[in-house]
């Protein structure tokens, strides 16, 4: 006899501002999914919930009028640790955009609060879901460069008027600490940063981070709100060649090291001995926010396995931005904590 299929889950998105529609335009159609509401004092500006009567003014509101199983949580950042303490209390799982919390103090303290509950959580480091970082990654673990020797990441682009509440390191430079530790495969050990303030902001506006990786490979990694267009950028040399994805666009490119030679010496000299073929993989392109929110369906539906990225993964990204700014503050390398 055939299992009567699983109610769905009611899920609920705090915070209708950039990153929150989105979420709630792709909750509102995925499968397995009930859309139970959202919550932002300020309504929905962008007009991401079909049915007005799903937007609610506060938590408190949303949960009097309804069952909530799932949360995403999509708020400025300092906001993150009263929504979860509040989620927890009521015993809702919930994705927590990135970073996860304003300091590894308050992630802890979140962290802390859902295992109490034992309730299922992840963090939105939606770059994860990107297809080309994600083939990236398969690529390199199968060994295609062989021996890796560098993970250099680049995220620059004009500032985002909405966020006063964190600096360039809390607020992007976590997607990238988090990604060279995740495609590399190993933890970061040390920081080396440099920052700058050029916009008259409280925080600052561009890092440099140069860093080596408990496996001893090294990494690089630029962050600015100063550059006027965009660019998101991981590339990973070794021995064979060069991966480069840029996530905007999902590109995954193979720079592979030549093995002919050739005695048209003038050339080789201005191209470098060795250049060779350049491949463009094919990829499918997946939505990856609607990629990371199934995977978060599924960690709450009971799979364990469900790829999220966890809160212990979300914390090492905010303690290593706080090494990060500790070293650009101090003008030292500093250790991550593990
Ligand atoms: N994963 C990513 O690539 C990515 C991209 C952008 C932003 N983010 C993260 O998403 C979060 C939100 O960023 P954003 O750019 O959408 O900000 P935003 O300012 O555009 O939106 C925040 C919304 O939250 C609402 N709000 C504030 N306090 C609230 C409360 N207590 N309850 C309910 N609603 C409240 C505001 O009215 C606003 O509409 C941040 O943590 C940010 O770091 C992640």
């Amino acid at each position: 006899m055939t299992q009567p299929a699983p109610a769905p889950l009611r899920a609920a998105v705090l915070g209708l501002g950039m990153m929150g529609r989105h979420h709630a335009r792709i909750l509102q159609a995925l499968p397995g999914v009930a859309f139970a509401g959202a919550v932002d004092p300020a309504g929905d500006r962008h007009g991401a919930v079909r049915d007005a009567e799903l937007v609610f003014p506060s938590l408190e509101r949303l949960l009097e009028a309804t069952r909530v199983d799932m949360a995403v949580i999509a708020l400025p950042t300092e906001e993150h640790l009263p929504a979860a303490l509040a989620l927890a209390d009521a015993g809702v799982s919930m994705l927590i955009e990135k970073p996860l919390a304003a300091s590894s103090a308050e992630a802890e303290r979140i962290i802390d609060a859902i295992g109490r509950r034992g309730l299922a959580a992840a963090v939105g480091h939606v770059e994860r879901f990107n297809p080309s970082l994600m083939a990236l990654r398969e690529r390199l673990l199968a060994g295609q460069l062989g021996d890796v020797f560098l993970v250099a990441t680049e995220r620059v682009g004009p500032f985002p008027e909405r966020i006063r509440d964190v600096g360039v390191v809390k607020d992007l430079a976590t997607h990238d600490l988090d990604i060279v530790r995740w495609v590399a495969d190993a933890p970061i050990a040390t920081v080396s940063a440099q920052t700058a303030h050029r916009t008259g902001r409280p925080h600052e506006d561009l890092v440099l981070v140069t860093g080596r990786l408990a496996s001893d490979v090294p990494f690089n990694t630029i962050v600015d709100w100063l550059t006027p267009t965009k660019t998101r950028r991981t590339r990973v040399l070794g021995d064979r060649g060069m991966l480069v994805a840029e996530t905007v666009t999902a590109d995954l490119t193979f720079y592979e090291n030549g093995r002919v030679t050739s005695d048209w010496t003038s050339a080789q000299a201005l191209r470098g001995v060795s250049e060779g073929d350049a491949t463009r993989y094919a990829l499918a392109r997946s939505e990856p926010l609607r990629t990371e929110l199934e995977a978060f369906r599924d960690l709450v539906a009971g799979d364990p396995d469900a790829p999220v990225v966890t809160l212990a993964q979300g914390l090492a990204a905010v303690r290593t931005a706080e090494a990060v700014l500790e070293s650009a503050a101090g003008g030292r390398t500093v250790q991550v904590a593990p």
